[in-house]
């Protein structure tokens, strides 16, 4: 089945469906919790972080500050996105569930991308891959939109125009998300988008389906025991006042 359209043919599109400023408050949360944990070995350094699903950076743009930076991806599109944004990161083109770099990170943060582990076993070789990437020591966060416990079939609405640059309302997207869940008894859910897409006067309208995971807490809790990481909840901000759980892991 081919990937998302939007990661892929539509990825010139991304900034206005998904603007960076918007990660502002959770990439504060990460960086709370990835610096929760003990210095790393070597004080002089900066932690260094990787970023498992790095997409376009937008996470990393506001987490480079802080941190040295590796960001993989399965999609070399949105990898040059993230090269745009994040010139100063380092940027490997990978799977999570199979990358292996041969070398450890202070922090990894696998954020959204990890809704596209839509099998248990796919979900386990995310975390192994994770965990082996974690030093002794250090910390993982686990980011997921949702579990089996607070997912909710929801729709939204959202869109920006003209991102960086080019004359003023040249370009702009409009976008409809609807979450649903087509058989509740199995572990995934689909995300159907609607884009309308303006350029130059002309609109195209594109649909888009994400098919992704969704897992109860207590699994998660069971495969992070698997590979060896210690779990616990901690707050996400999610703007505006909102907010929710993520994992934060540690790998004694
Ligand atoms: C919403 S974007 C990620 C955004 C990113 N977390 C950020 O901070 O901006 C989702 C990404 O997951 C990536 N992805 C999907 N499956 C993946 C896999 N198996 N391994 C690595 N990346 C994957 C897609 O290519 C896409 O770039």
């Amino acid at each position: 089945m081919p990937g998302p359209r939007l990661y892929d043919e539509l990825v010139d599109w991304y900034f206005l469906v998904d603007p960076t400023e918007d990660h502002a408050d959770e990439a504060e949360s990460y960086r709370a919790a990835l610096h929760g944990g003990p210095p790393p070995a070597t004080v002089a350094t900066r932690p260094k972080l990787l970023d498992l699903g790095a997409g376009a950076g937008n996470n990393a743009f506001h987490l480079k500050a802080h941190f040295d930076c590796t960001l993989t991806d399965l999609s070399e599109p949105m990898l040059a996105l993230s090269r745009d944004l994040n010139p100063e990161c380092e940027h490997i083109l990978g799977d999570m569930r199979s990358l292996k770099l041969g070398r450890t990170f202070d922090a990894v943060l696998v954020h959204d991308a990890v809704m596209y582990m839509t099998t248990e076993s796919d979900l386990l070789a995310a975390i192994q891959t994770a965990f082996d990437h974690t030093r002794r020591g250090g910390v993982a966060v686990f980011a997921p939109d949702c579990f089996r416990e607070t997912f909710d079939e929801s729709f939204d609405a959202f869109g920006a125009d003209d991102f960086r640059g080019g004359d003023a309302g040249e370009r702009s997207a409009r976008c409809l998300e609807w979450k649903w869940d087509p058989s509740p008894d199995d572990t995934t859910y689909v995300v159907d988008y609607a884009f309308m897409l303006r350029e130059n006067g002309v609109v195209r309208t594109v649909h888009d389906r994400h098919v992704e995971g969704l897992f109860a807490q207590s699994t998660w809790l069971r495969l992070f025991a698997r590979v060896g990481f210690e779990a616990s909840l901690v707050p996400r901000a999610l703007g505006e006042g909102e907010s929710d759980s993520v994992f934060l892991c540690r790998r004694g």
